[in-house]
């Protein structure tokens, strides 16, 4: 029984990757965590991921656990299945030809990703059909996993085996629609017809949630998904509201406003166990809420390891992010001229656009001594500086929920944000009650600036900066109450 006292639910939860396993951003740490807490709620849930490169040597030499076959131009493909566990929950890590044919997590162009995601997506399907464990409710992240919401509403539904269960679709990040999706659907039978009577060739029914789509979204993966789901969730409540709108909702808001009783939002959390100051052995000095003082260790180690002056009482602002114009980063290098140039100091670790990159490189330059660029992707940096820098900037011009401003906070580190989806919902201006960092509302360089200038000034102010240092470190972001939530949802998708 579970801790509600009604039946465990059987969840197949299918994601790119799930930390620690594999880790590009967010969606890994969602995907690590809250499968294995709704497991601690009594529920069986089961991952899927797919055999990406790096994963190979775990399986080296192994025999799959199982051997499930994806039908595509009517012949079928072999996949190989290998069981391992993430965090108590038992994990399926998915092989077969078109994943062996890149070497990569994600292609730039998702077209060029479509055909392994979706065969991924539907082995994970047949997979479960082989080990005769038959799901309530299929979970799928993002584009690269709504093929299985797709074949679920189709040709699931006549389908014995699957005709009773459900599926519900994360967004974790909108505009990734997976284009140019048209050629690997049509290849695994899930081809969409012709806009604007979609049938029945995959087994779809027409309606409204296929017929009211917009002509570009039938070769795009996510839009399909999200009309397929019986509901979508964003990672935060801001988002599911924004998506509505002309700016955020990358040109499905006429579309989604029309659907609005299949789409909520919950907000992200992260896992108290993994980021955990007091106890965290990648920090040169743990601390807690009461120990703040101790940090000073960490910043001092950051300003060595990143060769800036050893300088306790100059303020140091942290970045960690993919560089893209997601995260403002453009806007960040801006404001922080300004911050560079009155002899602040400035980390960033990040990787992506190589413009991008160029740019904080030469940023870097200017400021030597003051400001230090590290691309690449690496946890022990990325700790450090959580763990030893004053503010934590994130100037993003588009944030669904956000996992870093969660853990900088939790570190002691005031984030720096944008009033923007889940950033909105996560961090509360030190203008007002129990604020726990600083927020601006134009996605302009002049006001991420203006914001950092109160940063400076707060700075100064050392028992109201250590204030909201402790309010953040204490604040509750566990998943305890997100994981209701979803439960609830399940719920609701079930009991319809
Ligand atoms: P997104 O998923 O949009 O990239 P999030 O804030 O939700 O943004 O999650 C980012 C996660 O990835 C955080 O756990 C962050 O610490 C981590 N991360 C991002 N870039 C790097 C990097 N270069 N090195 C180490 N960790 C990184
Ligand atoms: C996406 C979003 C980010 C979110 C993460 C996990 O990558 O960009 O805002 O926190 O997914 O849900």
């Amino acid at each position: 029984m579970t801790e509600g006292n009604h039946k465990p639910w059987k969840v197949l939860y299918l994601a790119a990757e799930a930390a620690p396993l594999i880790k590009v951003g967010g969606l890994a740490d969602v995907a690590g965590a809250l499968p294995a807490e709704m497991r601690r709620k009594g529920h069986d849930v089961r991952i899927v991921l797919p055999l990406h490169p790096s994963l190979r040597g775990m399986v080296a030499g192994k025999k799959p656990d199982a051997r499930p076959a994806v039908s595509a131009r009517g012949s079928m493909m072999q996949a190989e299945a290998y069981r391992t566990e993430l965090g108590g929950a038992p994990v399926y890590l998915i092989d077969g030809p078109p994943l062996r044919a890149t070497d990569s997590i994600y292609h730039a162009d998702s077209g060029r990703d479509a055909p392994k995601y979706v065969f991924f997506s539907l082995a994970a399907l047949e997979l479960v059909r082989t080990l005769g464990w038959k799901p309530d409710l299929v979970h799928t992240n993002d584009w690269h996993t709504a093929a299985a919401n797709l074949w679920l509403a189709g040709r699931g539904r006549p389908d014995r085996f699957f005709k009773d269960t459900r599926s519900v679709l994360s967004i974790h990040n909108l505009p990734y629609f997976g284009q140019n999706a048209g050629w690997a659907l049509a290849q695994f039978g899930l081809g969409v017809p012709e806009h604007p009577t979609p049938k029945i060739d995959s087994g779809l029914a027409e309606g409204d949630r296929f017929g009211a789509l917009p002509y570009w979204a039938f070769s795009t993966l996510l839009p399909l998904g999200i009309a397929a789901a019986d509901m979508n969730i964003t990672v935060s409540p801001s988002y599911a509201e924004e998506i509505l709108t002309p700016e955020f909702g990358a040109g499905l808001e006429d579309y989604l406003r029309t659907q609005t009783d299949r789409l909520t939002g919950i907000l992200n959390g992260i896992d108290p166990a993994v980021w955990d100051p007091s106890a965290d052995a990648r920090l040169p000095s743990r601390f807690g809420p009461d120990t703040t003082a101790l940090r000073a260790a960490n910043k001092a180690a950051l300003q060595q390891r990143m060769r800036l002056d050893a300088d306790p009482d100059v303020p140091l602002v942290g970045i960690v992010s993919r560089l893209n114009e997601q995260k403002g980063i453009d806007l960040a290098l801006a404001a922080l001229e300004c911050w560079c140039g009155r002899g602040n100091q400035a980390v960033i670790l990040g990787a992506g656009d190589p413009w991008l990159e160029q740019q904080c490189a030469a940023f870097a330059a200017r400021h030597r001594r003051r400001a230090a660029v590290e691309t690449g992707y690496h946890d022990d940096l990325a700790v450090l500086i959580y763990g030893g820098s004053d503010y934590f900037l994130v100037p993003s011009r588009y944030e669904p929920c956000g996992i870093s401003q969660m853990i900088a906070m939790r570190y002691g580190s005031l984030p720096v944000v944008r009033a923007v989806g889940g950033l909105k919902d996560t961090v509360r201006d030190i203008s007002g009650d129990a604020g726990t960092g600083l927020v601006f509302t134009d996605a302009s360089s002049t006001s991420a600036a203006m914001a950092l200038g109160r940063a400076e000034e707060l700075f100064r102010q050392k028992d109201r900066l250590t204030a909201a240092q402790r309010l953040g470190m204490e604040k509750d972001f566990g998943w305890a109450r997100s994981v209701e939530e979803y439960l609830a949802v399940y719920r609701r998708v079930l009991a319809g």
